[in-house]
């Protein structure tokens, strides 16, 4: 399906879950986010759908961290990933159990460790020793004592294998996780401890893979050495998080990732794991972001002045990358249309600008886009991932965009635009 596929259309405008966009821009004000629940449900659908039933898939908050989209997958029974004190403390206010909860990332701090043992948060993924060391620090009594509510770890392991891909994260020297030929040592002394639950291992192979061999490919790898090591360590493992990093397609020439091949090979390489002495009990994580809140998004601006430069056409638009950074960080020509104008014939290519005194500000080289005027309402697809928290927001302090949610046949404003102050009038002595 194409980005705008996911979205249906009345009398040429975009109506994301029924909602007319420009009602929505006349309320809100432009530029905004518009996400589509029901798209996000279906995202989370179709993954469910493909993958075995012992595999539960967390929604990684860092792709879209409102509440009223955490909310939306909490209500649907997903768990959650976070990645630091704010987007736990936005996972514990949205409802979701503790157990629900994993907690991953480098250089987690004490006061987050502390937080996330206190509420006995599903599994914290311990990314290096001197992380171990924090984690036992927290938990409070002393070593080869008992306590009651022992914290839940895993180990994110950095594996020695690579895979071929834009955005990958494993092998070679990473700052992320522990070596695999590190790991077992580091292990030892938490399982020897006593006063950690120690549930099994965490793998994240990197983001916006769209092949499901490669994906499938570092399952498998890591399963395999999952296997290995339990043996080697004697433990039983309980947890075995395979990570995110699905991908989605950003135009119709983008194989989409498929999923069916992708849950199959998930089919076997968990059904091997079950016949393994160590993984009798295990249960099985996936943590996308990217796939589950990525297609439900739209960035909306409006067109403010259109131009011609030495034979080149320039829509300039209210919106930029300070709002939405990814299409350039990531290189890509993120879909976009008039959203006003989705049954008008393509008039001629143009490039997409936005407001900042900043070349890289442009979403789109060359797109083939209707007659545009200014007033219309240029939208970029794809944006439900990475948009509003992976943006510049202060940057030319520029008003932030708001942020809109779709369900059911409303729209609401779940975080309003504000202005960013410009510092304190009143400096504060710090030393
Ligand atoms: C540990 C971890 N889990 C999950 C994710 C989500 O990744 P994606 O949005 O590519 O699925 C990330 C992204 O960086 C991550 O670092």
């Amino acid at each position: 399906m194409t980005p705008f596929g996911a979205f249906r259309t009345a009398k040429g405008e975009l109506t994301p879950g029924g909602v007319s966009i420009r009602a929505v821009a006349e309320r809100a004000g432009t530029p905004f986010y518009i996400y589509d629940a029901a798209v996000m449900r279906r995202q989370y659908a179709r993954l469910s759908g493909a993958m075995p039933s012992a595999v539960s898939i967390h929604f990684s908050v860092k792709s879209n961290p409102n509440i009223c989209v955490a909310r939306v997958f909490k209500n649907i029974g997903a768990g959650v990933e976070v990645a630091s004190e704010g987007e736990l403390r936005l996972a514990f206010d949205a409802g979701f159990a503790p157990e629900k909860i994993i907690f991953a990332g480098p250089g987690k701090n004490e006061k987050e460790i502390r937080l996330a043992v206190r509420k006995r948060i599903g599994c914290i993924n311990v990314e290096s020793e001197a992380e171990l060391d924090r984690v036992l620090n927290c938990v409070g009594s002393r070593r080869g004592s008992k306590t009651a509510n022992p914290a839940r770890i895993a180990f994110r392991i950095n594996p020695s294998f690579g895979v071929h891909g834009e955005t990958i994260m494993i092998g070679g020297p990473r700052k992320f996780g522990l070596d695999d030929d590190v790991v077992e040592r580091v292990a030892r002394k938490a399982l020897s401890d006593g006063r950690l639950d120690v549930m099994g291992f965490h793998c994240f192979a990197g983001t916006q893979i769209l092949n499901w061999r490669t994906l499938t490919g570092v399952y498998e790898g890591f399963a395999r050495w999952a296997v290995e090591s339990a043996g080697r360590l004697d433990f039983n493992v309980r947890l075995l998080n395979f990570g995110g990093g699905l991908g989605i397609s950003f135009s119709d020439k983008e194989q989409e990732l498929d999923v069916d091949a992708l849950g199959a090979g998930m089919k076997r390489i968990t059904a091997r794991l079950a016949r393994s002495s160590h993984f009798r009990a295990a249960k099985f994580i996936v943590e996308p972001g990217r796939y589950l809140t990525g297609p439900s998004g739209v960035y909306v601006s409006a067109v403010t002045d259109i131009k011609t430069s030495r034979g080149v056409e320039y829509v300039i638009t209210d919106g930029g990358i300070h709002h939405a950074l990814l299409p350039i960080a990531l290189n890509k020509n993120y879909p976009t249309a008039i959203v006003n104008k989705m049954n008008r014939k393509p008039a001629g290519e143009y490039v997409i600008a936005g407001p900042l005194c900043a070349s890289p500000d442009q979403f789109s080289r060359k797109t083939l886009l209707p007659q545009p005027q200014i007033g219309d309402l240029v939208g970029v697809f794809n944006s439900g991932a990475y948009g509003y928290s992976a943006g510049m927001l202060f940057f030319l302090s520029r008003k932030t965009p708001a942020e809109v949610l779709v369900d059911d046949g409303k729209a609401w404003i779940i975080r309003k635009p504000f202005r960013p102050g410009h510092g304190l009038d009143k400096p504060v002595r710090c030393g």
